[in-house]
């Protein structure tokens, strides 16, 4: 009774407080907020969550309008489930006001072997352009990119670089800055309009055009033969969750194979799966955007049969073939020593590290590291788990940062969240435009991890490299930071090389400025400048360096 008199006491105050100053535009503002940082996946915690709900809860449910509080608990909690894995990938640079100090480590190209291979990588979407020219199918990530919202600057790579029709000159650039080796995918929706059948004569012609280039400049064509181009005729049949892409794959691999494998040795299966299973079919946030756990599963199944299967296919094709898929990686540290931080580290690191590569291996699907993945099995066939191995003659490995993981039970399935840099008192000169950690000793140990997998024999580094803003002046372009990332994460190859790792090249992301995904054009990874107005290049002084280095 008296505490019926003191809720109805409260609710009249806080009725009259809230004609003054009501506490639910305050909460509407604040699950806006949430949502609004969900869809642009920056960071969520789970602190600010929780925060946000029990003031509903306190201040609402308690003391006036219950519906109305409810439907917005409701949706202050959907909003911050909506995107429940954009924790993984968060980035949200803030300002830091520290500074930092590193030594710069001196080598020669020499010091890593005569056989050592030097090379640049790109990928068709990203620099190609021509989107729908000569006969090209739309690929996901035309569609993507030409959905609003997707693309955070609103950008598409309809132009990009204009590789199609620059490609000559673009290898030139390669050799000017003596490179030996040239990494670039297969659009498969150029090759294959609908992505089986009907082939398009024009799309042959044109690798064939680049790879012919490649030999006539001295420059070894290295095919990566799928990076995330899926064509949108095979996604508009589910994609990678349909288990026909199994056959889809392996009459695109057939068919490249027999066109291009007299001139070409190497050849790469995928890029980085754990980016595309997962960025596309988990988070949604690169093509073709779907938050789905249980197609997540099925097409992680289906990429993982088409890796070994596009093996088999290359080594039954192509005599003398050098073959090999590349997987992304980073080094996975606990926020602090906390035992309870394990378990986040090891979600991760079984996610971005193990998941792809651990079944080529022939080990499987790691469960023991993540006990969400036995999910998996549901999607295995009688049959499938012998598939999955398949021996490479090299892992393409392939890194930029490295993640800090702390649990936080109330995320959901990985209960664990990728803390970004600049909440761990990181330097803000040593976190680049993606928001990534500089974090050269990464590339060690990530060489030394892969090199303890009794089935990887040799190594590349098929990709490595930053974004940082970029200034042209005067016609040049002094990138001090990203060519001082190159000479850190060199020594760290270098040091993992002299203790006996077996790592036989190194090829820097990437040739030039291009189309970055879901970040548009703003942030430059290339060692060459690209101004999209004009199409015009520059050697930044990353480019020279890498001259004068080679040129030894
Ligand atoms: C890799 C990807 C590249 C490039 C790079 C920089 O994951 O393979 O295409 O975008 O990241 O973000």
């Amino acid at each position: 009774m008296r505490g019926s008199a003191f809720a109805s006491v409260l609710r009249s105050t806080a009725h009259s407080s809230l004609r003054r100053s009501p506490p639910i535009p305050n909460a509407v503002v604040l699950i806006q907020w949430y949502a609004l940082c969900a869809s642009l996946n920056i960071e969520v915690s789970a602190s600010h969550a929780l925060h946000c709900i029990t003031m509903l809860t306190t201040t609402q449910i308690l003391l006036m309008n219950r519906r109305k509080a409810l439907q917005l608990t409701t949706l202050g909690t959907s909003a911050m489930l909506c995107n429940p894995f954009s924790f993984l990938w968060a980035s949200n640079p803030k300002p830091f006001p520290k500074g930092s100090t590193f030594s710069l480590p001196e080598f020669t190209s020499s010091d890593f072997g005569d056989d050592f291979k030097w090379g640049v990588a790109t990928a068709a979407y990203q620099i190609e352009g021509a989107w729908n020219v000569d006969g090209k199918g739309p690929s996901i990530w035309d569609t993507f990119s030409h959905t609003k919202g997707k693309i955070k600057t609103g950008e598409t790579g309809d132009t990009a670089c204009d590789f199609y029709n620059k490609y000559a000159s673009d290898i030139a650039l390669i050799k000017a800055m003596n490179f030996k080796v040239f990494r670039f995918s297969l659009s498969w929706s150029r090759i294959m309009p609908t992505g089986e059948g009907e082939i398009n004569p024009k799309g042959v012609d044109f690798y064939h055009k680049v790879i012919d280039e490649c030999i006539a400049q001295d420059i070894e064509p290295w095919i990566t033969l799928y990076h995330w181009d899926l064509p949108q005729a095979l996604q508009d049949q589910g994609g990678w969750a349909n288990r026909k892409i199994l056959d889809w794959f392996n009459n695109y691999v057939e068919f490249c194979t027999k066109a291009y494998g007299d001139k070409v040795k190497n050849w790469m299966v995928l890029n980085e799966p754990a980016a595309f299973g997962a960025l596309g079919y988990l988070s949604g946030m690169h093509a073709p955007g779907i938050r789905s756990p249980k197609k997540f599963f099925k097409a992680t199944h289906h990429i993982c049969m088409c890796q070994a299967e596009g093996g088999r296919i290359i080594r039954k094709n192509v005599p003398d073939a050098n073959i090999g898929s590349t997987f992304s990686c980073s080094h996975v540290d606990p926020i602090n020593d906390s035992p309870k931080h394990k378990k986040a580290v090891s979600h991760i690191d079984a996610l971005l590290n193990r998941l792809y590569l651990e079944p080529v291996l022939g080990l499987g699907y790691p469960v023991d590291g993540f006990k969400w993945f036995k999910n998996i099995y549901k999607y295995v066939q009688e049959g499938d788990e012998e598939k999955l191995q398949f021996d490479f003659d090299f892992i393409g490995l392939q890194n930029y940062s490295r993640s800090v993981a702390k649990r936080m039970r109330l995320l959901p399935i990985a209960q664990a969240w990728q803390v970004p840099p600049q909440k761990r008192g990181i330097p803000p000169e040593e976190i680049t435009a993606m928001g990534w950690e500089v974090y050269p000793e990464g590339i060690y140990k990530m060489l030394k991890y892969f090199d303890k997998y009794e089935g990887i024999d040799k190594i590349i580094v098929t990709e490595n490299g930053s974004a940082f803003p970029d200034v042209v002046k005067d016609g040049r372009v002094h990138d001090e930071k990203r060519q001082q990332f190159f000479q850190r994460y060199l020594a760290n190859v270098l040091k993992a090389k002299q203790e006996g790792v077996n790592v036989q090249g190194y090829f820097l992301w990437t040739l030039m400025d291009n189309f970055e995904w879901a970040e548009g054009y703003k942030t430059r990874f290339g060692v060459v400048h690209v101004d999209f107005e004009t199409q015009e290049r520059i050697i930044k002084d990353s480019g020279l360096w890498f001259q004068e280095l080679l040129g030894e």
